[in-house]
């Protein structure tokens, strides 16, 4: 990829996942700019320098972003990682007449009913769903639509207060429990929809959407964790037929479309029901888990966050530059806490060393306190391996995870 040495980018937020996306983009020669609420967060040494704003604080974020560019230096674009604040990204670049998606986009991005809403007029397939007033709103349609059901806020992240109906689940609970997770204390329901669930990664450029990003979600562990819906990584390639990848692809184009985005990254949760993809929803932000930063590239060779980096500076992106030039078998699994105090934690450096791993980070420490798990950024560690093919690479994820130990008291 060719030297972008003048240009500088703001990247939201400098949180663990957001390191390989500010090197990568130092690789490509821009000035990195992070902004982010903490001045610890550890992605801070990897840029060039700081803004200090809440990255949910939209209005502060976009002043401190303005006042950067006009007094300090100037900057050529925005975007986020590792990090779901879609809509400050998108109200960055509309205040700094930067490369981004419509305000109105993202901030659908981030309201779950808006969202499904524009989906249901746009004819884009997607599950039952209705915003729930209060609990006795939540019993009625129970009553009405029946279970299982999904309750969720609907500003919610990473599957938290994301929970799964079912006749086992106390409703009260479940309608507290959700609602406590919402910032706006707002939550949603839906038909939980069964079948295969898919995670896709696509860029939009002149009206089309390319998606090298396609990953089986491993969902193996739901019945242990219900009613919480905690996912255990996914494989690459998909098993699916290469006629419903084209399928879910489509309507990932058209989610895209209805939703208003018109160039950039897109996100996509789709669950494949009754061998008709559904949108659970999109989003205009890259993903986290490493998706972008080490499972595309590994599965195809793509260099996703290169293109969307040259993307967001308004630099223009080729659809060979997104086309997969390979399908390695890659395979991502996360670690799950006990219930207990770390005493000592052994086996990290020795699996670190193996070929096959691409990546093995532990997000515990010696002394921490680990609780029972309710949402994915409670996962305790996470691997990204390689394999000759599907079963090799989930063998080496399963061979590698037992050799890491995780004493506790
Ligand atoms: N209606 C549904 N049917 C099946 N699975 C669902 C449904 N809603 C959510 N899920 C599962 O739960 C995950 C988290 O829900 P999501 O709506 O994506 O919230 P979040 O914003 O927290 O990611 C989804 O990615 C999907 O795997
Ligand atoms: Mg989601």
């Amino acid at each position: 990829m060719e030297k972008l040495l003048t240009k500088t980018i703001l990247i939201l937020s400098a949180g663990l996942e957001a390191i390989p996306i500010i090197q990568k983009a130092k690789s490509m020669g821009c000035y990195v700019v992070v902004l982010d609420g903490y001045e610890s967060a550890p992605g801070i040494k990897y840029a060039d320098d700081l803004i200090i704003s809440s990255t949910f604080d939209v209005a502060g974020s976009v002043e401190k972003a303005k006042n950067y560019s006009q007094n300090k230096r100037t900057l050529d674009g925005v975007m986020s990682a590792g990090h779901d604040a879609p809509h400050t990204v998108a109200h960055i670049a509309h205040a700094l007449a930067l490369p981004g998606v419509p305000v109105a986009t993202a901030e659908m991005a981030v309201d779950k009913v808006a969202m499904k809403d524009k989906f249901a007029k746009d004819g884009v397939a997607i599950p039952w769903y209705s915003s729930v007033d209060d609990f006795q709103h939540l019993q009625q349609l129970v009553k009405q639509h029946g279970l299982p059901l999904v309750i969720k806020p609907v500003d919610g992240r990473g599957a938290r207060g994301v929970l799964r109906l079912s006749d086992q689940v106390d409703l009260e609970w479940a309608y507290n429990y959700s609602v406590s997770q919402s910032g706006r204390g707002q939550v949603m329901v839906e038909r939980f929809l069964s079948g295969p669930q898919i995670s896709t990664e696509s860029m939009v450029i002149n009206g089309q959407t390319l998606t090298p990003g396609f990953s089986d979600r491993n969902y193996e562990l739901m019945d242990k964790f219900a009613p919480f819906i905690i996912e255990n990584g996914g494989d690459l390639p998909s098993f699916l037929s290469q006629d419903l990848q084209s399928r879910v692809k489509q309507t990932v184009h058209q989610a895209a479309m209805s939703l208003g985005v018109t160039m950039g990254v897109v996100k996509g949760d789709v669950v494949v029901n009754e061998g008709v993809p559904h949108i659970i929803e999109i989003t205009t932000r890259l993903s986290g888990g490493y998706f972008c930063s080490h499972e595309i590239p590994l599965n195809t060779g793509v260099d996703f966050v290169g293109c969307v980096i040259k993307s967001a500076l308004g630099e223009k992106v080729l659809e060979e530059e997104l086309t997969p030039k390979y399908q390695k078998s890659v395979c991502q699994r996360y670690m799950f806490p006990e219930k207990g105090v770390v005493k000592n934690i052994t086996g990290v450096d020795l699996i670190k060393h193996r070929n096959e791993v691409e990546l093995c980070e532990m997000r515990v420490e010696i002394g921490e306190k680990l609780a029972e798990l309710d949402n994915h950024t409670k996962r305790t560690g996470v691997i990204i391996v390689m394999g000759s093919d599907r079963q090799n690479a989930q063998n080496n994820a399963v061979s590698a995870i037992n050799s890491i130990k995780i004493d506790l008291v």
